[in-house]
């Protein structure tokens, strides 16, 4: 079912267990590759992305199976680097299948991971990365083909901390020969995580939680057992539903250390915290307060991811709020939507909004047309009078287990997939 109803207008009370995060998992999926034996990736999240990942793993000649919330991945018999067309086109976060797949078969041809609603999305500082390793590639019209006859260690400094980037060196880095030093990586958790994944598989990497990772290249890998974090992501976004609709809930597993930034941004939305080992309790104002300045950055900055969750929850402010986006050059995309809302947003040169707060948001028809921005549609529609209609809702299950499931725990009307 492609479409979301809820009857807004409640306020979310009770507790949700948050899932484990898609974008940890996803290169760590890739990992496996290097491994060659068999690994269990436990708390794996029944996402869009983790099924379209497992189908490019298994094109490859890997064998994965569901062990309950875990992942069985046997990549024992991979032999060549060809990527099934079909699913990496419509999915970026195939992008690090680059870097596993290069240090595991020396080569590998797949489509151009696009862009999407989001931004243009290149690729420019991990093939630069790459290149310097001793990658060469070929356009050959809308797929890349990537040769290494000797993958090597190098000494990469990235530009920007791409956190796509970042995991595409380390992944190539693991099995090349000599050691990589690699400067100006992202700091984003999914990259802890990902280190974490590789240690225990028997990889050398130092540095790991800093912007300078050293790796020693030519590791013996063998398979391991290994937990998936929490969805810092999905955490935020549940917690934003509570803000915005004055309720209190308790987000079991939440990875509050992961989340600095985010509960500053809540406290200053006039809602009380209580964080604890078992995750984050939180009481909202009846009215979230404006909050004068958000402003996304690299992590442990405000995660851009959340960006749209919090614009929804500032439309129903006390107040105006201002919100800059700095990562992706069209995040605002779901502002339209909001705006048939009753939103009262302006746009602020070509990066920032200005939020009107308005008492009440009313329910209509609106279209989600990508991941976050559609939850953030799901968020409005929570604190909406009357009834709101999200379609399009195939970029939601991209990385949320099921939202209205969710939502439904916490009190909210929702009916959809
Ligand atoms: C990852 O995307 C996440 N995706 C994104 O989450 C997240 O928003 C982003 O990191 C930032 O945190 C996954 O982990 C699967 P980047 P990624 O490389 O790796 C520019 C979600 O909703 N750039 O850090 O693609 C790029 O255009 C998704 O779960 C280049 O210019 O992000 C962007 O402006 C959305 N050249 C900025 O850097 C490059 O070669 C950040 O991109 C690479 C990136």
């Amino acid at each position: 079912m492609d479409s979301i109803l809820i009857q807004g207008g409640v306020a979310l009370q009770g507790k949700v267990r948050i899932q484990g995060s898609k974008n940890a998992v996803l290169p760590i999926l890739a990992a496996t590759l290097l491994v060659g034996e068999n690994s269990l990736i436990r708390n794996c999240p029944r996402i869009a992305d983790v099924y379209a990942m497992i189908s490019l793993l298994r094109s490859l000649g890997c064998s994965v199976n569901w062990q309950e919330n875990a992942l069985s991945v046997d990549t024992s018999a991979v032999s060549r680097g060809e990527v099934g067309s079909e699913a990496v086109t419509g999915m970026r976060s195939s992008l690090c299948l680059l870097g596993a797949l290069i240090g595991r078969c020396g080569e590998v041809v797949m489509e151009h991971p696009g862009g999407c609603v989001i931004g243009q999305r290149p690729i420019d500082m991990h093939l630069s990365a790459l290149r310097q390793m001793g990658v060469v590639f070929r356009e050959e019209g809308c797929r890349l083909r990537a040769v290494a006859q000797r993958l090597r260690g190098a000494h990469i400094v990235l530009p920007f901390p791409s956190v796509g980037a970042t995991e595409n060196v380390l992944l190539a880095a693991v099995l090349a020969e000599g050691d990589t030093l690699l400067e100006g990586a992202a700091l984003e958790p999914e990259i802890t995580s990902l280190c974490r994944y590789l240690q225990c598989c028997g990889a050398s990497i130092e540095g790991v939680g800093t912007g300078r990772l050293t790796v020693r290249g030519g590791s013996a890998l063998h398979g391991a057992s290994f937990a998936v974090p929490a969805d810092r992501i999905v955490a935020g976004t549940y917690l934003f539903g509570c803000i915005g609709t004055g309720g209190s809930v308790f987000l079991e597993d939440a990875p509050w250390e992961e989340m600095t930034a985010v509960l500053e941004i809540a406290e200053r939305m006039n809602c009380r915290l209580c964080t604890s080992a078992e995750g984050i309790y939180v009481q909202a104002a009846p009215r979230p307060a404006a909050v004068n300045f958000i402003r996304t950055e690299p992590y442990p900055g405000f995660p851009t991811d959340l960006q749209s969750v919090a614009l929804a929850v500032a439309a129903r402010g006390d107040g105006d709020s201002l919100i800059r986006e700095t990562i992706f050059e069209n995040r605002f995309r779901v502002a339209e939507d909001l705006r048939r809302m009753g939103a009262d947003l302006k746009e602020q040169g070509v990066d920032s909004m200005l939020v009107h707060g308005v008492e009440t948001l009313r329910g209509t028809l609106v279209e989600a047309r990508e991941l976050r921005g559609g939850a953030a549609l799901v968020v409005a529609g929570l604190m909406a009078q009357g009834e709101t209609k999200v379609t399009g809702c195939r970029y939601i299950y991209r990385g949320y287990e099921n939202i209205c499931r969710d939502f439904r725990e916490l009190g909210a009307r929702v009916t959809g997939a």
